[in-house]
């Protein structure tokens, strides 16, 4: 459809891993961009410090779509800490890369983890993270 994105990128946006909701969920973040306005909700089961599960909704555009579904995927079965250290580049990079314009909605999916952590934190410990998010000016840019 589109050379620019890789086979990974396109199969995860035609057919995104781990759609949805958990109604009980330990932990929910939201993100958006403020430039595009797209979206993007995460949220994770969590049992004895490991995510048992996840599961996003994304209102956005496709590297939006297919960064959140790799996100959710690379994130299951690892610890609170694990997760934390998922970087947007890392999940570009499973993803088989994508285009320079494009990084930024990457962004979404490492901040949209590091929401739903902080949520579950805060319920859990009652102190959340400090998180800082990109201010590197590719973050915000569509
Ligand atoms: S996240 Fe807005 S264009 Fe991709």
């Amino acid at each position: 459809m589109n050379a620019q994105y890789s086979e990974k990128v396109m199969d995860h946006f035609m057919n995104p891993r781990n759609v949805g909701e958990i109604p009980d969920a330990d932990g929910v973040g939201s993100v958006g961009n403020p430039v595009c306005g797209d979206i993007m909700k995460m949220y994770i089961k969590v049992k004895d410090g490991v995510i048992e599960d996840a599961k996003f909704k994304t209102f956005g555009c496709g590297a939006a779509i297919a960064t959140s579904s790799m996100a959710t995927e690379l994130i299951k079965g690892k610890t609170i800490d694990e997760a934390l250290k998922l970087t947007n580049a890392a999940v570009a990079e499973a993803l088989g890369g994508l285009p320079r314009v494009k990084m930024h909605c990457s962004v979404l999916a490492e901040e949209a983890v590091q929401m739903a952590i902080d949520d579950y934190l805060k319920k859990t410990t009652g102190k959340g993270l400090e998180i800082k998010h990109h201010e590197h000016e590719e973050a915000h840019k569509c």
